[in-house]
């Protein structure tokens, strides 16, 4: 069902911290700061050759990720980003085998304008799944 890895998201207390680290300490090519207030963060795409690291600090406290930034006080792996070709056959059968799709199960517009939905962290190892239809 799942392709491509198409990018790892990780939460920071402080963006521009973590732009430098990243196009600094490790050499990435790293994009301008992208707010996006339909998703409470602003982000920074980080292009590696063979997947994406996005880098997302909120902003504000209503962000969903201001609650797990408290948790994980120098940031953390938000999610993990899965490529699928029909988001809507990938949902049926996901939930046919018990998988929890978060919110209302209807995928929505992601970060890059292609729809996404959320999978529950405790079927997926403890980790939050984003699925994206390309
Ligand atoms: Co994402």
């Amino acid at each position: 069902m799942i392709g491509r890895l198409n990018h790892v998201a990780i939460a920071v207390p402080d963006l521009a911290a973590a732009t430098s680290l990243y196009r600094d300490t490790l050499g990435a090519k790293v994009s301008d700061p992208v707010a996006q207030p339909d998703h409470g963060v602003t982000v920074v795409f980080v292009e590696l050759p063979n997947t994406k690291i996005e880098l997302l600090e909120p902003l504000d406290e209503k962000s969903p990720i201001a609650d797990f930034l408290k948790r994980n006080e120098v940031g953390g792996v938000h999610h993990v980003c899965y490529e699928v070709e029909d988001i809507i056959a990938a949902r049926d059968q996901l939930k046919e085998n018990g998988t929890r799709v978060l919110g209302d199960g209807e995928p929505r517009i992601g970060a890059h304008g292609k729809p996404v939905l959320f999978l529950h962290p405790k079927d997926f190892c403890g980790t939050l799944v984003e699925i994206e239809q390309l």
